[in-house]
């Protein structure tokens, strides 16, 4: 019993040096979550064939009908999001005088489907992330990655380094259309 406690009090030093080395880590491993983010650029899109997703004369179906609203919709085999925004961002399309912007839900780290998150309080529990604004953003479920949808789907918080792949958006004959989309970017 007394080597025990010899032992202890001779290793008590090795307490506080543990948990500094703990909480650099996991400074570092933060500075990971919010660095290396890669920036959306100019878009690449590849076209497909062109699906209708809002009619002619600017009739916004329910989901979309308020600011923040989004509808999920099959495109190219992949499912995608359209957004309706409160305010022009890169690579929206003003459209019956409001603004939308799509992506692939695709995750950029492994692939899940992101989701639209528009509570703040959800985004700083569940994803430990609060976005400087308050604004919603796309969510995934898996390892908490955050996007932000007024920065061309950027990588904001989380393991995903790039931003989604953005879905172009075109007008034609008054009714709004997807005509093409971006390739999923993944990695570092
Ligand atoms: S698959 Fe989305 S964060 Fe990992």
């Amino acid at each position: 019993m007394n080597i025990n406690r010899r032992a202890l009090l001779e290793r008590w030093w090795m307490l506080p040096v543990a948990a500094t080395l703990g909480a650099f880590g996991f400074m570092g491993y933060y500075a990971r979550q919010v660095s290396h983010k890669r920036e959306a650029g100019a878009p690449q899109f590849v076209s497909h064939p062109p699906q209708r997703l809002i009619l002619p004369g600017g009739e916004v179906p329910s989901p979309l009908s308020t600011l923040w609203g989004s509808l999920n919709f099959e495109y190219a085999g992949v499912s995608c999001v359209l957004i309706h925004l409160p305010q022009p961002a890169p690579g929206s399309l003003a459209f019956g005088g409001q603004y939308f912007v799509a992506f692939n839900r695709t995750c950029t780290h492994l692939g899940c489907a992101v989701n639209m998150v528009r509570n703040p309080e959800i985004l700083a529990f569940s994803f430990n992330y609060r976005p400087p604004d308050g604004t919603p953003q796309l969510g995934c479920p898996c390892h908490f990655s955050v996007f932000d949808p007024l920065h061309a789907g950027e990588a904001v918080f989380g393991k995903a380094h790039f931003p989604l792949a953005r879905v172009r958006l075109e007008v034609r004959s008054g009714a709004l259309w997807a005509t093409g989309m971006e390739q999923v970017k993944t990695g570092w």
